[in-house]
């Protein structure tokens, strides 16, 4: 492989380099790691199928788009933390923070005394709601935001039950794992200990989608059980299925209609990923909850369901109920998740997002590929083969490029790099993606 056909573009910033390989990965040093993790782990994920090579490597470091394995490979990260490292990795101004709350205070005693830290975010985040003036549970894992905003709707709506779409993936703990549309294989096992209120309606990816979508939205809900209307604004793991413009707002308004609650999962859409801080928001809608994670910590575990505060004050409307957990909402994460805040705002990352997306997007449409996609979360379809996207993913590994798979048969390529990526990495992949038709 070589990359003497990509000059290096002039003043590159540190941790925006183009891929150097010294060995064809995955390397000896990430082969003998590899082998070490699979007699410890428990062994689940994707079936290898007999023969085919592996995919895998051992990651060492990081710096912005950047990433070094155990062999002494470069990469470019296209994948980002599966879109959680919206200021790439090791951002200067996290490290900063990082570093000085280090030195003050690493855990406090979440709710019942809580750390100044973990004030100031939730007054950040709490203006994060549309209305300007919403109400925040902080978690540590999207999974727990979901939860958290699904028990929210249950206490203030009193129905237990969740509207989901085909394709979604709110994450895998037992509240989320209910309203999985994208892999039944996820689900099935666990099938008899789930929530059996959830009822799934097709995401629609296109105009004639629509028309279908809303009037099994209408008929499900007009069954009466239904709390809480569970939505990504755009399908992420799905494959970054774009809806049509018109569904947020009349998913909004049969909701409403319906004393249901709109939930909008803004875990990998939210946050400057798809060129606005609220996906939800550009697509004129107020949600009535927002769930945030992912990018929010900076690379720390932290995640936020920030509600309309009517909604909030169910939760102190009955006897005592709370949703909490030891490390929710812990110093160093909230640290952190307010200098993500700050830098993205700074920087302006959303912006950023939005006009280098859209030029990537046209690069990768003007090319011939199927792409689509919102600011820096991109989706290329490969034909619709399952399995697709992996046989793709493996040969741009080799090239010094990491993606991620989307699609319930991984027949679509994801890229959701840093908002902080200089464009010549981009132009620098598209080129390779070509190259792998
Ligand atoms: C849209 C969306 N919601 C929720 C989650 C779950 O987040 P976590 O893996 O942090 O639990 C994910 C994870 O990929 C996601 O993409």
């Amino acid at each position: 492989m070589s990359f003497s056909e990509f000059p290096p573009p002039p003043e590159l910033d540190p941790g925006q380099d183009l891929p150097h390989l010294r060995v064809p990965p995955p390397g000896p040093a990430s082969r003998s790691w590899l082998v070490r993790y699979a007699h410890a782990a428990a062994p689940m994920g994707p079936r290898r199928a007999p023969g085919s090579p592996a995919s895998t490597v051992v990651f060492a470091r990081g710096l912005g788009s950047n990433v070094i394995d155990v062999d002494g490979n470069r990469y470019v990260d296209l994948a980002a933390g599966f879109g959680s490292l919206l200021l790439g990795h090791d951002h200067p101004a996290i490290r900063r923070v990082l570093g000085l709350q280090a030195e003050r205070l690493w855990q406090a005693l979440g709710d019942v005394h809580p750390s100044d830290a973990r004030v100031a975010l939730t007054e950040r985040l709490a203006r994060v709601h549309p209305s300007g003036d919403g109400q925040v549970v902080l978690g540590q894992s999207g999974a727990d935001a979901i939860t958290a905003a699904l028990k929210t709707a249950a206490l203030f709506t009193g129905k237990p039950g969740v509207l989901a779409f085909s394709g979604a993936y709110h994450g895998l703990s037992y509240g989320p794992l209910a309203a999985l549309g994208l892999r039944e294989s996820y689900r099935a096992p666990f099938a008899a200990q789930l929530n059996p209120s959830v009822r799934f309606v097709p995401y629609p990816a296109n105009e004639a989608a629509l028309g279908d979508t809303l009037e099994r939205v209408r008929f499900e809900l007009a069954r009466g059980d239904i709390g809480a209307v569970l939505v990504e604004p755009i399908l992420g793991r799905g494959g970054c299925v774009v809806p049509p413009s018109a569904f947020l707002p009349e998913l909004r308004a049969r909701a409403e209609d319906a004393k249901a609650l709109l939930v909008a999962d803004e875990i990998w859409t939210g946050l400057g990923r798809t060129g606005s801080w609220l996906q939800s928001a550009s697509a004129g809608v107020e949600a009535d909850l927002i769930c945030l994670g992912k990018g929010l910590g900076g690379g720390l575990p932290i995640s936020a369901c920030v509600g309309r505060r009517e909604v909030m004050a169910a939760w102190s409307r009955d006897a005592e109920v709370v949703h909490t957990s030891t490390f929710a909402g812990a110093p160093l994460a909230c640290a952190t998740a307010i200098a993500t805040l700050d830098t993205l705002s700074r920087e302006q990352l959303p912006e950023r997002s939005q006009e280098v997306g859209a030029r990537f997007l046209d690069r990768l449409q003007r090319a011939g590929f199927v792409a689509r996609g919102a600011g820096l979360m991109v989706g290329i379809e490969l034909g619709g083969r399952s399995g697709a996207a992996v046989d793709v993913g493996r040969r741009l590994l080799g090239a010094g490029f990491l993606t991620s798979t989307g699609g319930g048969a991984r027949e679509a390529l994801v890229l959701t790099p840093p908002l902080t990526i200089a464009e010549p990495l981009l132009e620098a992949f598209a080129h390779e993606l070509e190259r792998c038709r």
